[in-house]
């Protein structure tokens, strides 16, 4: 069983795709639509129905059921329940592939990049994800503090990440940060970066596998501090600023080499 076999039931219902991220992930895959893709960590697919949309065929490897069962079918997305470390897949039997925000879930990050490359040859590869240096700046750490262990335990730091990629398929990488918008429709850890009070909806939280990784006693904490900053207006007087801003920095990142 896997983490979102555990947490994943309504994960369709709050991660969406976003079309910002959809439009700068387009922009960034170099190959033309009709190659094929592979979409590892898939989810339930809201990036691999983009790129279907976009007229792309595409590979979605997904390994929790849970995840699978909630995609809306698409005939140029062919499912594979699968694990990065262990792809289905031929050698180079595909254009491209992503990763969108479903690396740092790999137990074993380099059998993940031997096999993306076994399967991509020197087709792009493209990875959404987090620069862990910046965790510690986001405000939602001072209510679960834990989350600056997890997150610079679990997402590779930038540099590694590059230096993986290089050591493995021989590419260099190009990273470009992605600052959200305020309004960001696919509800990941960071969403509330301006809408605080999105973290006390439990179904926002349960599409967010950070929370699910708290202990009770943090959990029922910050959310008990958070609520009550917010009611006092603590919230606002340290981080209202933030409610002003179109787009915040909280440190996503687009990784990928050339084409
Ligand atoms: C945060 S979700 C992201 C899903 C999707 N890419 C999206 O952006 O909505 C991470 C996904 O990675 C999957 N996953 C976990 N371990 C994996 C592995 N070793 N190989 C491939 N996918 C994995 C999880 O089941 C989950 O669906």
């Amino acid at each position: 069983m896997t983490t979102y076999d555990a947490i994943g039931n309504n994960y369709a219902q709050t991660r969406k795709s976003d079309p910002r991220i959809a439009t700068a992930l387009l922009e960034i895959l170099k190959c033309s639509p009709a190659s094929s893709v592979i979409d590892v960590g898939a989810g339930t697919g809201s990036y691999a129905i983009v790129l279907a949309e976009h007229g792309y065929r595409v590979l979605a490897i997904e390994p929790s059921a849970i995840m699978r069962n909630q995609a809306i079918p698409h005939a140029a997305i062919e499912w594979f329940a699968a694990f990065a470390e262990s792809l289905p897949l031929a050698n180079q039997s595909a254009d491209a592939a992503i990763i969108m925000l479903a690396f740092h879930h790999c137990q074993d990050h380099q059998q993940a990049l031997r096999e993306i490359y076994r399967v991509v040859g020197d087709g792009q590869i493209v990875l959404f994800t987090y620069d862990p240096e910046k965790i510690s700046e986001f405000w939602l750490t001072h209510y679960f503090p834990s989350l600056v262990a997890d997150v610079r335990s679990t997402f590779l730091s930038i540099e590694k990440l590059k230096f993986e990629i290089k050591s493995i398929t021989g590419a260099g990488a190009e990273v470009i940060p992605f600052p959200l918008p305020h309004n960001l429709t696919d509800s990941f850890a960071a969403v509330g970066w301006a809408r605080p009070e999105l973290y006390l909806d439990s179904a926002i939280r349960n599409g967010i596998s950070s929370f699910s990784k708290f202990d009770l006693t943090e959990l029922e904490n910050g959310l008990f501090r958070l609520e009550e900053d917010l009611k006092t207006g603590e919230w606002n007087q340290q981080y209202g600023h933030l409610r002003q801003q179109q787009k915040y920095d909280v440190g996503y990142r687009f990784v990928f080499t050339a084409a």
